[in-house]
């Protein structure tokens, strides 16, 4: 499909961002979703990931946590907030080491100058990657990562393997070929 059909689709189905559709492929891939699962959605705004983790599965609770507002989803407990100070969100921190799965579409904005942009994307993965460990349940918590094929990549990558116990890379069909995206999926921390 061209990328551009997938805005489409997204927006007929009342999704909130076209972004649901490389979760959900990612998701069916790695079967990371389970029934009545405890999901923590970082970087969340506008909410399609949310919309669609309630959508698929209706007895999840989401937590979501954003820089930016998001308008209200029933079900989904949504905190204002930068994921570097995740902790001091009582109701989230209670929650440590006990989520099933952890999905983060963060991104930060983009300077125009790649060694600086490319530092600032592995700085914010790797507290992503440091934030997921400790809230994922150490038996068989799963976590799904964006990042972007640049020259640090394999250098996240590799972080990655040093906290689970299986690492994989996705690029779903409705990410933009250009954009330069790319998913890092994490099962059974360390
Ligand atoms: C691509 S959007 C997420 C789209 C979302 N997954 C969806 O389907 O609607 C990336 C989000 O990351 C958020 N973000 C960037 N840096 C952040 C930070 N340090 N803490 C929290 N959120 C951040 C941005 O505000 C933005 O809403």
């Amino acid at each position: 499909m061209h990328t551009d059909s997938w805005a489409i689709k997204a927006k007929k189905l009342g999704l909130r961002s076209r972004a649901v559709f490389k979760l959900e492929e990612i998701l069916t891939k790695t079967k990371a979703l389970k029934s009545n699962g405890l999901v923590l959605d970082i970087g969340s705004a506008p909410g399609g990931w949310s919309q669609l983790i309630k959508t698929l599965e209706p007895k999840s609770d989401v937590y979501a946590v954003d820089l930016l507002p998001m308008d209200p989803i029933k079900g989904v407990y949504f905190f204002q907030e930068d994921i570097t100070n995740i902790d001091v969100i009582k109701e989230i921190s209670l929650l440590k080491t006990k989520f099933d799965l952890v999905i983060s579409d963060l991104a930060p904005n983009l300077t125009g100058i790649s060694a600086v942009d490319e530092e600032n994307i592995f700085e914010l993965n790797s507290i992503t990657l440091k934030t997921a460990v400790n809230y994922l349940n150490k038996s068989y918590g799963k976590f799904i990562l964006k990042t972007f094929q640049n020259s640090l990549f394999k250098k996240i990558r590799l972080e990655m393997e040093k906290s689970f116990n299986i690492v994989q890379t996705y690029k779903p069909a409705a990410s933009k070929s250009k954009s330069g995206e790319i998913y890092l999926y994490g099962e059974r921390p360390l």
